[in-house]
């Protein structure tokens, strides 16, 4: 049995929900955001398409928060996404503040529930979530870097994607580092190909910033992708993701992706199997982010202050 919130039905949020629902990771499922009659009429778009497909999942689109109630896993989308131009770490402070006010009200009603950060700085939100709800927060992470890094390498290559292996780490965007000592393609070492790294690493940097500029956001491949970390844990799958989990840090928790066993329960993280060189650019990820983190903090008590 599997009850899923969604918090946030713009763009990502109503991806990730419908890819979540027709792949059989949900068995409930209560849809929340702020726009007044957008989860609901979202639900009549959900009950429409399941009807084709013959789907019987309960689902309800709601305004109010107290319906979100005895959910397993709640995935958190809602929040501003970045325009053309921007970083994602340009909207911490805003998005900060959604997850301090949901934070607060969430954990009461959901008791065991195990949150996913979608709502960008993914990462740096989910340990703001954490942090002021005391509840275990996963983050989306670098799964999607790990499929945009194998869908590349499969169509340079012109091997079938299912023949690349490996992942992305680090913090989710500018920051991702590709994981090479990870990387096999028909289970061979990639050095064995004739590959660009820098064009690979490339890639997974610009295409998201690229596919915002035309296309105003990106949504089926991070909702299918992030839809499959859902049902990794609701199926129990122990599929291996480059998901962030919490780590401790300097006394603070923070989230940076490595690969992690991603089931009913999550976790171990394989970080400790990579090469030396891919672990050290783990580390620096980790100080790098714990850098940039405590400064965002700092921003944000002063935006409340002010
Ligand atoms: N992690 C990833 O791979 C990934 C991929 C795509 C988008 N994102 C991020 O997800 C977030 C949403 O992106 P989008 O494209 O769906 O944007 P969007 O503007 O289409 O949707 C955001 C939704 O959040 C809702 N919202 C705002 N405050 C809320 C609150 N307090 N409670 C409930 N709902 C609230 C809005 O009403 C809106 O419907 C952004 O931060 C974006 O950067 C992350």
């Amino acid at each position: 049995m599997s009850k899923v919130g969604f918090i946030g039905a713009g763009k990502i949020g109503q991806t990730i929900a419908y890819s979540a629902m027709v792949s059989g990771a949900v068995d409930e499922a209560i849809i929340y955001d702020i726009i007044p009659e957008l989860p609901e009429k979202y639900e009549h778009e959900l009950r429409h398409a399941f009807a084709t497909k013959g789907i019987k999942i309960e689902v309800l689109g709601t305004n109010s928060l107290d319906d979100v109630a005895g959910m397993d896993m709640v995935v958190i989308s809602a929040g501003k996404p970045r325009k053309p131009g921007m970083s994602r770490r340009d909207l911490f402070v805003d998005n900060a503040k959604i997850m301090m006010d949901l934070a607060q009200k969430l954990p009461q009603k959901n008791p065991g529930a195990i949150y996913l950060m979608v709502a960008n700085p993914v990462d740096m939100m989910a340990s703001v979530f954490m942090k002021f709800s005391k509840q275990f927060t996963i983050s989306a992470g670098d799964q999607v870097e790990t499929m945009r890094m194998r869908s590349f390498i499969a169509k340079k290559l012109k091997v079938p994607v299912t023949r690349v292996d490996g992942f992305v780490g680090g913090e989710h965007g500018e920051d991702a580092v590709v994981l090479w000592s990870t990387v096999k393609v028909n289970r061979e070492p990639v050095e064995k190909y004739n590959l660009n790294k820098d064009e690979v690493s490339d890639y997974v940097k610009k295409i998201p910033g690229e596919i915002i500029r035309v296309i105003g956001g990106t949504t089926w491949g991070p909702g299918t992708i992030i839809a499959d970390i859902i049902k990794s844990v609701s199926l129990g799958e122990n599929r291996v993701m480059s998901i962030a989990t919490p780590k401790e840090y300097e006394g603070e928790i923070i989230h940076v992706s490595a690969p992690t066993v991603v089931g009913a329960s999550i976790g171990p993280s394989l970080e400790s199997l990579l090469d030396e060189k891919d672990r050290w650019h783990l580390n620096a990820a980790m100080k790098d982010f714990y850098e940039v983190y405590k400064e965002n903090l700092k921003q944000l008590e002063q935006a409340l202050k002010a």
